[in-house]
């Protein structure tokens, strides 16, 4: 299927004008921290020596990118976002990491060239939550995207999903329970007790989102998935 056949992406690309520190690292460093879409087929590849890989969806401004792949330099990490400013954004403070490779454009893109049982972990944090019930088919958790996630994570590898928004939380729920009843549970929810899903695991790092969102008096929730 072609790309430009098959789907959109929704919400926006750009936003102001690029800073000149943004702009230069755009230039300068988004060339050498580009991922190569053809090379997907051997991810390992990409990153010689490491012996784990991960992926986040949608990093906005790559905070939780950035210091993941900071803190784990054991660990590839990939990052797909079409949003111009945060693709920037990232790759100047990216530019000192050896181990991070960036997709401008949509993560669909980047799970469907994935071989199968390649990743160690996959993050979508606060996902756009598209609150219309008619927009509901825009969200990222789908049955689809569900598949692939399940398809691409190793055996022991870990899902996460963060959301400041009830519903969403509620649908990733439902979502996951639906696809696991038709694929004999591929995602095991990791909550044992409410400061489970209530309080952000040391490990993971905020988000700018995040951020704004607790500023306006609204609760994240922290999903983690593992993949049997
Ligand atoms: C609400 S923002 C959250 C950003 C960031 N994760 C955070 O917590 O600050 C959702 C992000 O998902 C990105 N996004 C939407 N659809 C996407 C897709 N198909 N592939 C990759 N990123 C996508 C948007 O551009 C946006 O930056």
């Amino acid at each position: 299927m072609t790309e430009d056949k098959r789907r959109l992406i929704y919400g926006r690309r750009q936003g102001r004008p690029l800073k000149t520190g943004a702009r230069a690292a755009f230039d300068a460093d988004l060339p050498r921290l580009a991922l190569p879409l053809e090379r997907l087929g051997d991810p390992a590849a990409l990153f010689p020596g490491l012996g784990r890989l991960a992926l986040e969806i949608g990093f906005g401004g790559g905070e939780h990118l950035a210091a993941q792949a900071a803190a784990r330099p054991d660990t590839g990490f990939i990052g797909a976002e079409p949003f111009l400013n945060g693709v920037a954004k990232l790759a100047l403070a990216a530019r000192d990491l050896a181990n991070l490779r960036i997709h401008h454009g949509d993560a669909r893109d980047v799970l469907e060239r994935l071989p199968t049982a390649s990743l160690d972990a996959v993050f979508l944090l606060f996902p756009d939550p598209w609150p219309k019930a008619r927009h509901h088919k825009r969200r990222f958790v789908s049955q689809a995207n569900l598949g692939e996630i399940a398809r691409v994570l190793k055996s022991g590898g870990v899902f996460r999903v963060a959301s400041d928004i009830a519903d969403y939380v509620r649908w990733t729920l439902i979502e996951i329970a639906r696809f696991n009843r038709a694929n004999g549970d591929a995602f095991l929810w990791r909550a044992r007790q409410a400061a489970d899903w209530r309080l952000r695991p040391a490990d993971w790092p905020a988000t700018r989102y995040e951020a704004k969102a607790l500023a306006a008096g609204r609760v994240p929730a922290y999903l983690e998935f593992a993949r049997p």
